[in-house]
């Protein structure tokens, strides 16, 4: 049967794709910034709620958006990656095995990053976990490195841009095969819910612990000893 575009990408999971990507560049830029702090903390809550709302839609979203579509084990990732110097490279319409663990790996570094980063401005834990919140996001900037160069390169591979597949939903497969629902509802309400925090932001944060002089210390601690 011929292929046409379908729909693979229900639009929460682009909504998620996207703001996670802004959240979490937005958060890194201003991780040094003692003026940008509470910028910081709060792209930092986002993402924590954005990776919420995916495990959560891992569970109960659309065919592809589902964990059980992409747990692939390290035999299939072995199998894929050998494939694309084959002449004919495995394609798969939702994630592949290789950018599956990638996927799986930017969800448990930010979610390291955003709880270990929540726990170190609540001045709860010591040294280690602001250590830990930078060594996590310093591994996911290298995880999303990684995963840029994996999507440009099976966009190369397959000649189908997956850029533009995370953007409109659509990828080439034979009719059946695509998702029947886009679930804009949800999608909005997602949109909706991260401009409202970040609209009210500053007020529910209250006072950032980590503001504290004593946690400034203790961070300039840190600093210190690792440039010396
Ligand atoms: C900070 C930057 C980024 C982060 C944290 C990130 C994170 C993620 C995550 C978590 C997924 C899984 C989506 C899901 O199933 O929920 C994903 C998939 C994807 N991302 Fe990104 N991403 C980033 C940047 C980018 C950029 C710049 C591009 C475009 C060049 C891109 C293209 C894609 C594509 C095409 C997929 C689907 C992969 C596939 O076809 O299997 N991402 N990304």
């Amino acid at each position: 049967m011929d292929k046409t575009r379908v729909l693979i990408w229900d639009l929460p999971t682009r909504v998620f794709h996207w703001l996670l990507a802004a959240s979490f560049l937005g958060a890194f830029v201003t991780a040094e910034s003692e003026r940008l702090r509470d910028v910081h903390v709060m792209l930092g809550y986002t993402m924590l709620g954005l990776i919420g709302f995916r495990l959560l839609w891992g569970v109960i979203g659309t065919r592809y958006a589902r964990f059980g579509s992409f747990a692939f084990g390290p035999r299939s990732v072995v199998r894929y990656l050998k494939s694309l110097f084959s002449r004919s490279p495995q394609h798969h319409l939702g994630h592949n095995p290789a950018g599956s663990w990638a996927i799986y790996a930017l969800l448990a570094t930010a979610l390291v990053a955003g709880l270990s980063g929540y726990l170190t401005y609540s001045d709860i834990g010591g040294d280690w976990l602001a250590e830990l919140h930078e060594g996590a996001a310093n591994a996911m900037l290298a995880v999303v490195f990684v995963h840029i160069v994996g999507v440009v390169v099976s966009s190369f591979l397959h000649r189908e841009n997956l850029a533009a597949a995370m953007v409109n939903g659509r990828k080439a497969g034979r009719p059946g095969e695509g998702i029947c629902y886009r679930h804009r509802i949800v999608a909005a309400l997602l949109v909706l819910a991260t401009l409202g925090f970040w609209a009210g932001g500053a007020d529910y944060l209250g006072p950032i612990p980590g503001n504290s002089p004593e946690a400034a210390t203790a961070r300039n601690h840190v600093a210190h000893r690792d440039r010396g």
